[in-house]
């Protein structure tokens, strides 16, 4: 039976800094898109959500304000992140009128008490009759397949836009990590604050990610890069080009590269009482995961800097959802690990 027919369904969602996912039980992941909306300045209205708004974001009039709901993994704007959440599952359902009966929602091991119990309220607000929370880290190491139930250390890092999140897993729980409030937002930004005071030039957010993506690197590069930014001089307000190279990305964003290393290091050192998993890890290698994991020698750094051998997971972005998805599908085998 098609579940389009179907008034109730199951969904997933993970609502990232930068980009939400929602997996439909039964279809897989139905959408994955920009976590912003535009709305008029006056009247609140949204006039865009997710992809759309996400154009608009750079070329908007001063009627139009775009909002990133979400600020390190979790919720800072309850009402756009729910109308963005309501207008993507509408897109996502191509418009078909969708109740929800189960809901996984994802959330940063280092959530508080009040934010735990925030995303709750959202998804009964978002019509969900009953709420499954999975952190990023679980939901990471079960989207690459892992299997998280056997007395055996599994480790996973996921670097996302706003958090990172390194977990050592075992029997179902995390025996050691990190929960950073850093991540690929953080690296752009720097490298937005590095035109702004060494070139006195404004650059877009957009360029920025693109320089990130093109030029970021956390290890030596073979063959280093030289590309020409544009921006706008902020003394004379007119357009300026610059010439800028992999070797000045690469030390503007090194000090989150390097905290994500340094909480690496401590996540491992913890397991001096617990050599036995410590073994396991040496042997089975950590498992990279997320956007951020799309960082050029990011995985030879950490390969480096811990003699581990690290495995590039396939498509990073998707791992959280795709674990989501199948904690979905599999609720009775996995609501043990679903945090109260
Ligand atoms: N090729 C690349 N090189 C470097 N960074 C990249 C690359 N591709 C994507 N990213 C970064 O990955 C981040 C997005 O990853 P992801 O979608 O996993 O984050 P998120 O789920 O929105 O955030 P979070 O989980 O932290 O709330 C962005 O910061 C983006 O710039
Ligand atoms: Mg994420």
């Amino acid at each position: 039976m098609s579940f389009f027919n179907n008034l109730y369904g199951d969904v997933a969602i993970d609502i990232g800094t930068s980009n939400t996912r929602i997996y439909i039980r039964g279809e897989g992941i139905v959408l994955s898109e920009p976590s912003i909306i535009a709305r008029q300045r006056e009247s609140g209205k949204v006039v865009a959500i997710g992809e759309e708004a996400m154009i608009m974001h750079e070329k908007i009039h001063p009627g139009i304000i775009t909002v990133r709901p979400l600020a390190n993994g979790v919720i800072a704007d309850y009402d756009s992140t729910l109308e963005l959440i309501k207008g993507l599952i509408q897109k996502a359902r191509h418009h078909h009128a969708f109740g929800i009966r189960n809901i996984v929602m994802s959330i940063p091991s280092g959530i508080t008490a009040v934010e735990k119990r925030s995303v709750r309220d959202f998804a009964h607000h978002v019509g969900a009759k009953k709420v499954y929370l999975l952190t990023y880290p679980m939901a990471a190491a079960i989207g690459i397949g892992l299997n998280i139930e056997e007395p055996m250390g599994n480790m996973v890092v996921e670097v996302g836009s706003g958090t990172t999140e390194i977990a050592i897993i075992s029997l179902n729980g995390i025996v050691s990590g990190e929960c950073l409030k850093v991540g690929g937002t953080e690296m752009t930004n720097l490298i937005i604050r590095h035109f702004n005071k060494s070139y006195n030039l404004a650059i877009s957010d957009t360029t920025a990610e693109d320089l990130k993506i093109k030029l970021g690197s956390a290890y030596k590069m073979e063959n280093e890069i030289t590309t020409t930014v544009r921006g706008v001089n902020l003394a004379s307000g007119l357009p300026e080009t610059r010439e800028v190279d992999s070797v000045t990305i690469r030390e503007v964003i090194a000090t989150p590269v390097s905290q994500i290393i340094t909480a690496i290091k401590k996540s491992l050192e913890v397991l001096v009482v617990k050599p036995d998993i410590s073994v396991d890890i040496l042997d089975r290698g950590l498992y990279l995961a997320g956007g951020g994991a799309l960082m050029k020698g990011l995985d030879k750094r950490i390969q480096r800097d811990t003699s581990l051998n690290v495995h590039l997971c396939d498509e990073p972005m998707s791992i959280i959802a795709k674990g989501m998805g199948e904690v979905l599908e599999n609720l009775d085998k996995y609501k043990e690990i679903c945090t109260p």
